[in-house]
């Protein structure tokens, strides 16, 4: 059920960071057997970002932050709480979060990784709002950060995965905040998962798994480093979970699909998008995209859409929105919040 106290958790600062190089539809054609037109259709991507030599995921979430805090009104130094959502750590051991927090010089304060994919900023979000509500901190930084661009198959072999994925960041700050009656802040977050469907989306290697090293020339030499999609079973069952869990928050609530001002949606794909869309009736102008500049971004999409939305004036103090993520794992989720 929703709080049912007075104090709510709200997203107080958002901020995001892509890299500056811009990898275009053509781009990728150089590199394999694609097109602009196969991109465009299949998933409305145009062009995406990728880190160039030197530049880190860390790099990518110190800018997303200080961004988030500049809108919040408060330091990096002032965060309690770090929560890292990625499928792409800096280092498998320990993670990306670590790096974050150097990066920002964030004394003592408790960070950690959080994988659920595509739905990571959505989960990670129902923990920031459990623990600020909870009263265990004051300032949650919430940060979805992925470098996709090393670690997919740039050949025509990899293409179905690779011409999807782009790197980025995209940070929420958490704060408690007394409930006026207006109900601003985070009302609702449902999440699911369905482990069965694990080996329809992943990398199957490095795995700690294979014994007696998780690692072999073979597997390298077979691409079994990079990531793998049945790209149908996938995208049928996002256009299935989304408008479900979406529709299961929001009755989860006093509010009907025609209360909400914006619906922002993983960008995986905007075919899926449409379809979710179309499902739901939802008319164009409650909905924003930016799949078409920077591709996948996975955890990063959602927070990146808030960040870009807080800032051209779509989003504005008291809509109603509606987030909404699918991804491997499989996982899903959905969070109503009143802005
Ligand atoms: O973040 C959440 C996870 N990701 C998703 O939600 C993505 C879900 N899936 C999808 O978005 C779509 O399945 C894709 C965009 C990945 C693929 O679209 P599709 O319409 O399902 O294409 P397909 O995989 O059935 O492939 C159709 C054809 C194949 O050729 P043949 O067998 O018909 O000769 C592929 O080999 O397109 C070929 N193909 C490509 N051609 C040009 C696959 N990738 C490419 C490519 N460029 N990049």
């Amino acid at each position: 059920m929703g709080n049912t106290n007075r104090l709510r958790a709200k997203i107080t600062g958002t901020g995001m960071c892509v890299p500056d190089q811009v990898i275009t539809n053509d781009d990728l054609a150089q590199r394999m057997d694609t097109s602009d037109e196969w991109i465009r259709q299949r998933s409305g991507i145009q062009e995406r970002r990728w880190i160039r030599p030197g530049e880190t995921p860390a790099d990518l979430g110190k800018q997303a932050i200080e961004q988030a805090c500049e809108q919040a009104g408060c330091e990096p130094g002032d965060i309690d709480c770090l929560l890292l959502a990625t499928l792409s750590s800096q280092h498998d051991f320990p993670g990306s979060s670590f790096f974050v927090h150097e990066a920002l010089d964030m004394g003592e304060i408790p960070c950690m990784d959080l994988r659920a994919q595509c739905s990571g900023f959505l989960y990670a979000l129902s923990i920031a709002d459990s623990l600020v509500i909870a009263g265990k901190f004051k300032r949650v930084l919430v940060i979805g950060c992925e470098v996709h661009s090393t670690g997919i198959d740039v050949s025509t072999r990899g293409r179905d995965v690779a011409v999807l994925f782009g790197d980025g960041a995209g940070a929420v700050i958490v704060e408690p905040q007394e409930d006026e009656g207006d109900e601003a802040g985070i009302i609702e977050v449902r999440m699911h998962a369905e482990g069965k469907h694990a080996r329809r989306l992943w990398i199957e290697a490095p795995t700690s798994a294979n014994t007696p090293v998780r690692i072999t020339h073979e597997m390298i030499d077979d691409a079994r480093i990079f990531p793998q999609m049945e790209g149908r079973y996938v995208f049928k069952h996002a256009v299935t979970r989304m408008p479900e869990v979406l529709l299961e928050t929001l009755n989860a609530t006093s509010h009907k699909l025609e209360d909400v001002n914006l619906f922002l949606f993983h960008q995986a794909n905007l075919r899926i998008n449409e379809a979710v869309a179309q499902r739901l009736e939802l008319s164009e102008d409650r909905l924003f995209n930016n799949i078409q500049k920077y591709g996948n971004c996975s955890a990063a999409s959602i927070p990146m859409l808030l960040a870009e939305t807080t800032r051209d004036g779509r989003l504005k103090p008291g809509h109603l929105i509606s987030m909404t993520a699918f991804g491997s794992g499989f996982t899903w989720a959905s969070a109503l919040v009143r802005w």
